[in-house]
């Protein structure tokens, strides 16, 4: 493909004539469910949204992880997110349904969050979109996920790219060298309390 168009004008031509599709496809919402792809460990690399408060909170995390895994029913999957502030691990806990192209998280009627994966090149990434709709609050988000701590820089400008067509801002890109929480708890009153006191319209 490349070494055609190198010598003609009007690959060159055709080219420019698809950039309007380019958007299209990089917001495009993904025809899942393949639980197998999303099952499992997840750190946040870089994420966006349209709602200035919830930005600064992002910007606040030192990490996010983010698990994915089955339930025994085929359309739930469970969703454990994990952020990391200082020496603080706070755990989330949402069960999530699963539709064709979309999924709903299990917030008990204190939001709506409904998402979905939209297309990503980067192999072990996931890009997720998030309209989220409180009273306080409607955003769109967009994140970047990948089970590496830190993407290729081609991937990242992918993500730019998303961003810019869904008009959200430049990301809060997280700082790779910060640590992870454990996927689990351990057992100090202080993230106890973390948790019980979550809940805010985060994820
Ligand atoms: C998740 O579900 C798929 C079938 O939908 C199954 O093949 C896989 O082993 C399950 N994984 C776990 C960790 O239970
Ligand atoms: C998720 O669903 C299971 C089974 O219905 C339930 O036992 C569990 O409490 C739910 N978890 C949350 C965080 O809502
Ligand atoms: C986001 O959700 C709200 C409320 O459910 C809905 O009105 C709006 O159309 C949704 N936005 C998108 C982009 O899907």
């Amino acid at each position: 493909m490349f070494a055609v168009c190198a010598v003609t004008l009007l690959c060159l031509m055709s080219v420019s004539h698809s950039a309007p599709m380019v958007c299209e496809e990089l917001t495009h919402a993904l025809d899942q469910q393949e639980p197998h792809h999303f099952e499992g460990k997840w750190s946040l690399v870089a994420g966006s949204l349209n709602h200035l408060p919830s930005m600064e909170a992002l910007r606040l995390r030192d990490s996010i992880t983010m698990y994915f895994s089955n339930s025994s029913e085929a359309s739930t999957i469970s969703y454990t997110q994990v952020n990391r502030f200082g020496d603080q691990c706070q755990y989330l806990h949402y069960n999530v349904s699963v539709q064709s192209s979309s999924f709903t998280f299990d917030v008990g009627n204190r939001f709506e969050l409904v998402g979905s994966f939209l297309y990503t090149s980067c192999p072990d990434c996931l890009v997720m979109w998030w309209n989220v709709t409180s009273p306080r609050r409607q955003s769109k988000d967009l994140y970047l996920l990948s089970r590496r701590r830190e993407v290729e820089q081609k991937d990242l400008e992918e993500f730019r790219a998303q961003l810019k067509c869904s008009q959200l801002p430049e990301p809060v890109v997280m700082d790779s060298t910060k640590e992870l929480c454990p996927e689990l708890p351990e057992s100090r009153p202080t993230a106890a309390q973390i948790e019980e006191t979550s809940v805010e319209e985060k994820p």
